[in-house]
């Protein structure tokens, strides 16, 4: 608690990230470790999921990106894609009452029509009951992968310059940005990878052109309050210079 307390405290409040991305990887080495299944490391990886939402809602960070399956998780075995599927639907709709009262917007990126019909509907029922809130926004990514994401904008690209809604010479960075499953949403300021492993595995690669990133060996579900404030505080002791030079950036900012 104490360690929790001297994170806080050394928190500069008026400097939080609007964005944080998640890659949330560990849960089957974490039951592994404990001889257990691998569904087991999973259900405890959405303790996480509920813990880290919360306290990321209650230090204002504006969007909160999870990345909970990827489009090669497709690839595992049969029994692990059902478990997954079922847990993200039995959660997706245990949490939506609390996430609708803590003001949280859900939002689903990713080939959504993919999932299971009933898992794509209870996801659906929590982002429906949670348009109107204006609090975090959720971003669930869900059988999403950044390159599946860059090909469709290609094509949504493809057909408007084919309609004549766009010119080919108009095309630029916005063009591109918002035909991404982030469309309004901006990039991450920070991304976390827990779990141990230096990779981005085919995660918002457009979008974290310029993040902070940050690997913990902590796995998922061992990921809580102090881990997560130890990950902010190393993201406040870094400059982000965007390319300029570091006296650029202080007079910039002089505090
Ligand atoms: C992350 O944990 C959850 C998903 C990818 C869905 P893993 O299942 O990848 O856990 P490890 O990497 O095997 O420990
Ligand atoms: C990344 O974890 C995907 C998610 C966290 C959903 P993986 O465990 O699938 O990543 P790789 O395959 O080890 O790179
Ligand atoms: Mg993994």
């Amino acid at each position: 608690m104490d360690k929790i307390k001297e994170l806080t405290d050394r928190l500069d409040m008026t400097r939080i990230p609007r964005h944080v991305a998640i890659i949330m990887d560990g849960n089957g080495r974490w039951a592994r470790e404990r001889m257990r299944g691998r569904s087991e490391g999973h259900a405890e990886g959405v303790n996480s999921v509920h813990n880290i939402t919360r306290h990321a809602s209650d230090l204002g960070i504006k969007h909160l990106t999870l990345y909970a399956f990827s489009t090669e998780n497709w690839n595992r075995p049969p029994q692990e894609v059902e478990t997954l599927m079922y847990l993200i639907g039995w959660a997706i709709r245990k949490e939506t009452p609390e996430l609708l009262a803590n003001n949280v917007h859900i939002r689903l990126l990713g080939e959504i029509d993919r999932l299971p019909e009933q898992v794509r509907k209870d996801l659906e029922a929590g982002r429906d009951a949670t348009a109107a809130c204006d609090g975090l926004n959720l971003n669930l990514c869900l059988s999403y992968s950044s390159r599946w994401e860059i090909t469709r904008a290609v094509r949504r690209i493809a057909e408007d310059v084919l309609d004549g809604r766009l010119s080919a010479g108009g095309i630029d960075e916005k063009t591109i940005a918002s035909r991404l499953s982030t469309e309004d949403l901006p990039d991450p300021d920070l991304l976390i990878r827990t779990g141990g492993e230096h990779r981005v595995s085919n995660f918002l690669l457009w979008q974290i052109a310029y993040s902070e990133l940050y690997f913990t060996p902590i796995l998922w579900p061992d990921f809580g309050q102090e881990a997560f404030l130890e990950a902010l505080v190393d993201y406040q002791s870094r400059e982000r210079r965007f390319g300029k030079t570091s006296d650029q950036v202080k007079e910039e900012n002089p505090n």
